[in-house]
């Protein structure tokens, strides 16, 4: 059944896995209770989205890079995941076979891949999962993923958004090729399709030039949820023409705040309902009985990380810059504007401004990520419900900073708590994406009105 949104529904809380085998923190392979080999170990990975499914979570998700960040052999030595995870669309193919209800979220680039080819392996997705797909539509981040695809630097960022709305238009427009009761399968009369219920696209434009039709039946959901995670002025643009679900990043309820009325009044304005773009801000948590007990496990875990890596990673989220030219105990220079993503770069230069803090100090703390909720599990969801209740956030994206143990940990201490304030769903009401994140099924361009 499929959810029907309206004014008198009640205000649900989302919950997003975004699951990064062995942990988004990048020294999570080496704790002990890791799987060193998470990335490309699919019975761990099963058990992570299995474990989630229990618990309810509305969907998990999977970041992906095409191409490693950092060009120092002896810095990527000691990481785990960008050097060694599953493909995203080809691993959710396999959880959607070893799960029911969860959704199934993969990030697919339109810099570094042809609509048609995207258009198709989701809707083979949403097939194969009866209706649980989403794509996390991303321009990519970095030249040394450009120079995977023939090029010396990575496409320009506004050029990129430019194709990334056409891309967009593109796929939702090769989905609707067939309409939803196209296909008869009549063994008798030997029709196969109702050749009135075919559309081509004809697509003729600036980026691409795509005939059609798609060569599959539209997908279960209509269109798999589409998810957006650019915050520059650009990325918010788009998320708010085209997006269900938005992943943010906020330090602090106010930023928060002001970027969801923003988002939502941008919605309004392109002519969509509010409601049916579900904001969902990164949340980082190391559970506890104890306050102490929290600290602890988020010390020990800080304490993997060798400084080379993090200062790697600082110089790679700013924008590819090479922090070597710069005394590591100054502040950070003056950078140039970022083409890889605009809003990482500006906090991380207001959280170094803010703080007078030098570039050691930077990489260093940035290891205990601002996002990151170290706390018990009351204490974790007080900030949940503050941020819900308060408008900063439709739900969450919920980070795990080493798995398994950081999900096991919210979803038998953080959720139970949640729902003993009727915060979150003990159940899955309905069976795919759309209906868990309560977004109606688009119709079809071509169905009467
Ligand atoms: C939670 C989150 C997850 C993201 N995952 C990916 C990813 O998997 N791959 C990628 O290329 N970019 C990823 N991004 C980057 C954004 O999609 C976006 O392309 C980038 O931030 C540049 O956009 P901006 O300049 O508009 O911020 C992610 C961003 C966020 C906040």
């Amino acid at each position: 059944m499929t959810a029907q949104p309206g004014p008198a529904r009640r205000r649900e809380l989302h919950l997003n896995a975004f699951l990064k085998p062995p942990g988004e923190f990048l020294a999570a392979w080496r704790h002990p209770n890791a799987a060193a080999d998470a990335g490309v170990n699919i019975r761990h990975v099963i058990e992570l989205a299995r474990t989630a499914e229990r618990a309810r979570f509305d969907a998990v998700f999977f970041a992906d890079l095409v191409g490693v960040p950092f060009a120092d052999q002896e810095v990527l030595s000691r990481v785990s995941v960008v050097n060694d995870s599953f493909e995203p669309t080809t691993l959710i193919a396999a959880l959607a076979t070893a799960t029911s209800r969860i959704g199934l979220i993969a990030t697919a680039s339109t810099t570094y891949n042809e609509p048609y080819h995207l258009a198709r392996t989701f809707a083979s997705l949403d097939h194969i999962s009866g209706g649980r797909a989403g794509w996390n539509l991303v321009t990519s981040l970095s030249d040394a993923e450009a120079r995977n695809f023939g090029l010396d630097r990575h496409v320009d960022h506004e050029l990129r958004y430019e194709r990334a709305a056409e891309f967009f238009a593109v796929v939702t427009g090769l989905w609707d090729s067939f309409d939803d009761d196209a296909f008869h399968h009549d063994q008798m009369s030997g029709i196969y399709f109702d050749e009135t219920k075919l559309h081509r696209l004809d697509h003729r434009g600036k980026h691409f030039a795509v005939t059609g039709p798609l060569n599959i039946a539209r997908p279960p959901q209509g269109r798999p949820v589409i998810v957006q995670a650019g915050s520059s002025d650009r990325g918010r643009a788009l998320a708010a023409s085209v997006a269900d679900v938005v992943f943010t990043q906020h330090a602090d309820l106010a930023g928060a705040q002001a970027f969801y009325a923003d988002l939502k009044a941008t919605a309004r304005a392109a002519g969509r309902d509010p409601d049916h773009v579900v904001v969902l801000p990164g949340l980082s948590t190391i559970v506890g009985r104890t306050l102490d007990e929290a600290e602890d496990r988020f010390d020990r875990l800080t304490s993997l990380l060798d400084p080379r890596v993090a200062l790697a990673d600082l110089a790679y989220w700013l924008g590819g810059v090479d922090l070597a030219a710069h005394p590591l105990d100054g502040p950070l220079p003056d950078l140039p504007p970022s083409n890889q993503s605009q809003s990482a770069q500006r906090a991380i230069v207001e959280r170094a401004r803010a703080g007078g803090l030098t570039i050691r100090q930077l990489a260093q703390q940035r290891a205990r990520d601002v996002r990151t909720v170290v706390g018990t599990p009351e204490t974790i969801a007080d900030h949940i419900q503050e941020w819900f209740e308060g408008r900063g956030a439709d739900g969450f994206n919920v980070i795990f900073p080493y798995l398994p143990d950081t999900l096991d940990d919210f979803a038998t201490l953080v959720i139970p708590e949640l729902r003993r304030r009727g915060l979150f769903r003990t159940e899955y009401t309905g069976r795919t994406l759309r209906d868990n994140l309560g977004l109606p099924r688009p119709p079809s361009r071509w169905a009467l009105p």
